[in-house]
């Protein structure tokens, strides 16, 4: 009798087991906005990270390597793309259930939401015309520097000088970096700091700009999760790390960015 009680026992564990990695799989104990989908929030405006292609469809280093984690976890990946003040904030209430748009892990933004390990580097850059009396970033103080709303080009920039800013009011934020582009090209501002990786795509696009050789700061990108919702964020990592180390990441960066870079 108590040999049959054993092997019941053990059978019930096994099933259970069965039963848990079937759920993680499907996506049940991640906590997710919908079941079976990873919602990715994004501003698909900031290439070769995220962008549209002529068709209309989601690209980019990001949106692919989303897929790729969300085909290791076995979701269909749902991309929602809005500004990207919005696209951290759906995360962080919990309507998306991640943002990876080439976000910048701060201390700030760590007090709010989940970080994953950090994929890639980014650089904050200035973008000038070609003829532009300004050579260094010293040279920006007093200027008009523009920038996109929300990121970490803003922050920097409309601090005060004593932090290293140069004031809300030499600062203008605009909804995205064409935007900014744009305005740098009708002369409405003097100058943009913006993530090196979309810089390069814009001057490559917009005759007449170039960047400045000297780098604003050096920053991780990450995927930002609401807080506390751990599970989901290492299954991420776990995902990520697997990416990383088989060289998928890399070969996606490669495609998008050409080495010279
Ligand atoms: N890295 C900067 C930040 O985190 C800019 C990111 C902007 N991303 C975008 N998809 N528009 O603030």
């Amino acid at each position: 009798m108590k040999r049959v009680f054993a092997i019941v026992l053990a059978c019930l564990m096994v099933m259970s087991m069965f039963a848990g990695c079937k759920k993680a799989e499907s996506g049940n104990e991640l906590n997710l906005v919908k079941d079976g989908k990873l919602i990715m929030s994004t501003n698909a405006a900031f290439p070769p990270y995220e962008m549209t292609d002529d068709a209309g469809n989601y690209i980019g280093i990001d949106v692919e390597v989303a897929q790729a984690i969300a085909d290791k976890l076995g979701l269909e990946l749902v991309i929602d793309n809005m500004e990207f003040t919005a696209a951290l904030e759906a995360a962080q209430k919990g309507k998306a259930d991640m943002v990876m748009a080439g976000v910048t892990v701060t201390p700030d933004r760590e007090l709010v939401m989940d970080f994953s390990n950090s994929y890639a580097t980014g650089i904050q850059v200035v973008i000038v015309p070609e003829n532009s009396e300004i050579k260094t970033i010293d040279d920006l103080e007093g200027k008009k520097i523009g920038t996109q709303m929300g990121t970490t080009g803003y922050l920097y920039c409309s601090d005060t000088p004593d932090n290293g800013g140069y004031g809300e009011e030499n600062v203008v934020a605009y909804d995205n970096g064409i935007t900014a582009v744009q305005a740098l090209l009708n002369g409405q501002i003097d100058c943009i700091v913006i993530d090196n990786a979309p810089a390069q795509a814009f001057v490559k696009e917009n005759p007449g700009l170039k960047i400045l050789e000297t780098e604003f700061t050096v920053e991780d990108y990450a995927i930002g999760f609401a807080k506390g919702n751990t599970a989901l964020k290492e299954a991420v990592n776990k995902a990520l790390a697997e990416l990383i180390a088989d060289g998928t990441v890399q070969k996606i960066v490669d495609k998008y960015i050409p080495a010279e870079q």
